[in-house]
């Protein structure tokens, strides 16, 4: 069952996101309460502590390669709750989401070309692009009555042009909480398909949507030059430190390649404690997961209601899944780095800045809420309270 409280609190401190070096470094102080990095604050799943025990009390870890006993799991899994018909053959193991998308972009472009991300978006996207010598092209979302949608005019131009080799989607939307719609993708992947270019599908929020939004995966709309990351159980099941990722085509073609070049890597086998986390999480935490989601849904409805009642001068854009809510402080009128202190300094809230994820605007901000709801509470409570005090 999903339970809030830790057993062992006094483990964190060895995690980056409450780690006072960290927290120093990027805040200037360590008495804040951290929302910025995409994990959770909760205890995992019990099948999986259990499965990670009896691995323990095994004592011996001769090779084993046991990847593809995970693969029924995850397409059972993605049956069940996604109606999305996936066949096991089809997956190819790597070592997590990211190292994944990083292979991609060396294995399917060349130095130098382009690699087209929807901005705002996970900061890590352009990371990778750029680090591989690729070049980052922003399709920059727009904001439609306080939703954020794809321009879809500038991305045909943008592939129109010939610059672009791959698209990398991020589907649920991280940070701005949209969860694309079928027709979304079907205009996106049409257009692809038209200039023949690479889709990649980051997948890894895709379990996390809440009621009213439904995910669709690319995988499922039948577009042969596609590949989607169908993630991980990083985000969902809170395995960040245990990660492991599946890459999904039907494309045989396609498959091959990436096997060919993550066996020459020998990063085909994955890590027996990442792998039996998997098929316990898969197997047997449908009922932790239901209960993790209706909390987290309960909270973004808490803050949701909240900032419209309490703080209306803040533009607060509705998660449609994520963990993830992203603010427009701007409606406040502060300088940003009045903005900056008022958050960290008074409200104590570690928010990761908008700017990281390729926002222009210094007033935004995104809360990571997958923590205790009462300490979300206190902290935008505070806020408010910090906000009073100065009009
Ligand atoms: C969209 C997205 N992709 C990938 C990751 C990281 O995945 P992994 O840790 O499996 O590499 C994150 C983590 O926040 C994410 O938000």
């Amino acid at each position: 069952m999903f339970q809030i409280t830790p057993n062992r609190r006094d483990i964190t401190d060895k995690f980056i996101k409450h780690d006072s070096t960290m927290l120093n470094q990027v805040y200037g102080t360590d008495q804040v309460t951290p929302y910025w990095i995409a994990d959770m604050d909760f205890p995992i799943a019990s099948p999986i502590s259990h499965a990670l025990q009896q691995l323990v009390h095994r004592e011996t870890y001769s090779y084993e390669f046991d990847s593809k006993t995970v693969f029924q799991p995850i397409s059972d899994w993605n049956r069940d709750r996604h109606q999305l018909a996936l066949n096991p053959e089809h997956f190819v193991q790597v070592p997590g989401v990211l190292s994944a998308i990083a292979l991609l972009i060396r294995e399917f472009t060349q130095l130098g070309e382009g690699v087209l991300i929807q901005t705002p978006v996970y900061h890590q996207f352009r990371r990778l692009i750029e680090s591989a010598g690729r070049k980052a092209v922003s399709n920059t979302l727009s904001i439609d009555n306080q939703r954020y949608v794809m321009d879809v005019e500038q991305f045909e131009q943008q592939l129109a042009s010939g610059d672009v080799r791959m698209v990398l989607l991020c589907n649920p939307h991280n940070p701005v909480g949209r969860v694309w719609t079928q027709t979304e993708l079907s205009t996106m992947i049409s257009i692809a398909r038209k200039h023949n270019v690479l889709v990649i599908s980051d997948e890894v929020h895709a379990d996390i949507v809440f009621e009213g939004s439904t995910f669709t995966s690319v995988a499922s709309l039948g577009y042969e030059n596609s590949l989607t990351i169908l993630g991980s159980p990083a985000k969902n099941f809170g395995l960040n430190s245990l990660s492991n990722g599946y890459i999904y085509s039907d494309n045989e073609s396609l498959r091959q390649q990436i096997k060919a070049t993550t066996a020459s890597m020998s990063l085909d086998h994955g890590n027996v404690f990442s792998t039996y986390a998997t098929i316990a999480a898969y197997q047997h935490g449908k009922e932790w997961f239901d209960g993790f989601l209706a909390y987290t849904q309960q909270t973004r409805d808490w803050i949701v209601s909240f900032m419209k009642a309490e703080l209306p001068d803040v533009t607060t854009f509705l998660p449609e899944g994520t963990n993830q809510i992203w603010f427009d402080f701007s409606g406040l009128g502060l300088e940003s780095n009045e903005l900056k202190s008022l958050l960290t300094k008074q409200a104590k809230m570690a928010l990761t800045p908008g700017t990281w994820f390729g926002e222009p605007n210094e007033n935004f901000y995104r809360m990571n809420f997958a923590a205790p709801r009462e300490q979300v509470q206190t902290s935008l409570q505070l806020l408010k309270t910090a906000l009073d005090s100065r009009s």
